[in-house]
């Protein structure tokens, strides 16, 4: 199958998120599998520079602007980026969606319609290509508009959409819509509406004939109205078409045996290394030298999302347990500022660093003991498959992709071999101390504690499974497409 894979971000030429992961390494794994896989991604400023042999493939006119489209090599890899190029749009300095001061860019609506735009001008082999895609597989808001306009075609490849966040809408005002000159039939519930407002997502979840979101869990929560944020009735209503399927893993870049940033490797055969790395992790967060006392660990964006709000006003009362944190992370101003006065206050206890550090990130994973992740909802949540992989036991909310990778320590869990981690069992920094004593109560018998470990690390989530899933995916979008190209044969 030829399938272009859109997203507004791809590691590790731009990271923000787990976004990027997935789509660093989904399009490789398709690759993998013998499929003819092109990525497009906006030409941020510092992305262009990373191409490996870069050639301009083609010149539009969009809009009165001119783009320009370049192909080039993902660094270290047979996979081919096509990246959109138009003057002013996305060669700025930063974050593709924040400014400086931490707010989207004003002109968000613009830069992700041309980038949708694109998207489907080069899927209906509009540049005089000797390419065209049997899929188009679009990911979050940011490429929410490429489904819709592709469906005006004609003929059309089939369309695959996956939500990565629902909480992310791209919501923007009436004039929006506007000065966009999308149709006019589109301005109404039944497309790109909601509530009065420009609603990007819903180009993807009206139009794409397939969508998916990354875990099955959180595809059964978003048609509720707990977790659909308003949305829940149109993906019920699609819900012959909606599944989940959980992200893999790249253990090219996350794996404890061959990890390039880690001074010391381990696997399941021999932990010694990741005591190591306990030591490693304590020096350099500045933590006191202690072998045997639990860290727990915990990388991510500062955001209500992630629970920090739940830490903040837990710790107080875990900071009194036999325990260390080490903590990596930003985004809410307010959360960075309470965490770092936090550390302030217990510097022998409570470390954290603010900001952005993929390195930290690995010897996180790598030398943390348990990793707490009490996310209030999480479409599926890398970091704790990370951490399953490195033998770092999680402590995480029963949602999304969470409860469908994490298994709660019981007695029973234990004797069936299953226990991976520790469930926190609602939304209250209550529960929160609750699951973190009793993992602290697990972790003082080292022999169960290496059973949870060696359990988790037995796993398997590496790619192939789910770019297995995503090739019948494709198949039944190609199946469900109204406008299908005529067969080549
Ligand atoms: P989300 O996409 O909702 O942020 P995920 O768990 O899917 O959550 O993925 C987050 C990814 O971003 C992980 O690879 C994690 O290690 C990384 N990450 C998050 N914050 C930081 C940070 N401050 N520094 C380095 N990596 C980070
Ligand atoms: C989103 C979700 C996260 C998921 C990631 C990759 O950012 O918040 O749960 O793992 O996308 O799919």
């Amino acid at each position: 199958m030829r399938i272009l894979f859109a997203a507004s971000e791809a590691y590790p030429l731009i990271k923000t998120g787990g976004l990027g992961d997935v789509a660093g390494s989904l399009p490789r794994a398709l690759l993998e599998l013998g499929q003819d896989v092109r990525l497009i991604l906006p030409a941020y400023a510092t992305v262009l520079g990373q191409l490996e042999a870069p050639r301009t493939l083609a010149e539009f006119s969009e809009a009165g602007q001119s783009v320009s489209v370049v192909e080039g090599q993902m660094p270290e890899s047979p996979l081919k980026v096509w990246l959109v190029d138009a003057p002013g749009y996305f060669d700025r300095p930063g974050n593709p969606y924040l400014d400086s001061n931490g707010q989207p860019w004003a002109d968000n609506a613009e830069r992700f319609a041309l980038f949708s735009r694109m998207v489907t001008r080069l899927a209906l082999n509009q540049a005089g290509l000797d390419w065209a895609p049997d899929i188009v597989h679009c990911n979050d808001w940011q490429t929410g508009l490429a489904p819709a306009l592709l469906d005006l075609a004609t003929q059309r490849p089939a369309t695959v959409f996956t939500i990565h966040n629902l909480a992310y809408q791209g919501l923007f005002p009436e004039d929006t819509f506007h000065k966009l000159g999308l149709p006019a039939s589109w301005w109404s519930h039944h497309a790109l509406e909601f509530h009065n407002q420009l609603s990007f997502i819903k180009g993807g979840l009206v139009f794409a004939d397939r969508i998916n979101t990354v875990s099955p869990t959180y595809a059964r929560e978003i048609q509720t109205a707990e977790f659909g944020y308003g949305l829940e009735g149109l993906l019920r209503h699609r819900s012959a078409a909606l599944s989940g399927i959980l992200n893999g893993i790249d253990t090219r870049e996350w794996d404890p045996a061959s990890d390039p940033l880690l001074e010391h490797h381990y696997d399941l055969h021999d932990l010694s290394g990741k005591q190591a790395n306990k030591q490693v992790l304590q020096s350099i967060m500045g933590l006191p030298d202690k072998p045997v006392t639990a860290v727990i660990g915990l990388i991510s964006r500062l955001v209500s999302q992630k629970g920090i709000d739940l830490i903040i006003e837990a710790m107080p009362d875990l900071l009194k347990l036999p325990l260390q944190f080490s903590l990596l992370g930003s985004g809410d101003r307010d959360m960075e500022t309470r965490l770092l006065k936090l550390a302030e206050q217990y510097p022998q206890k409570l470390a954290v660093r603010i900001g952005y550090d993929e390195t930290l990130a690995h010897r996180i994973e790598a030398g943390a003991d348990m990793y707490l992740m009490p996310s209030r909802f999480e479409p599926c949540g890398l970091n704790q498959m990370y951490s399953l992989h490195y033998g770092t036991v999680p402590i995480v909310r029963n949602v999304g992709g969470l409860a469908d990778t994490v298994v709660d320590t019981s007695a029973k869990t234990l004797a069936e071999s299953r226990a991976n981690g520790f469930i926190i069992d609602s939304d209250d920094s209550s529960a929160l101390i609750k699951a973190v004593k009793r993992a602290l109560r697990r972790f003082r018998d080292k022999a169960q504690w290496q059973q949870l470990q060696l359990t988790g690390m037995q796993a398997d989530f590496s790619w192939q499974h789910s770019a297995r899933k995503y090739l019948s995916l494709y198949l039944q979008a190609q199946h469900d497409n109204r406008k299908s190209l005529p067969d080549p044969g």
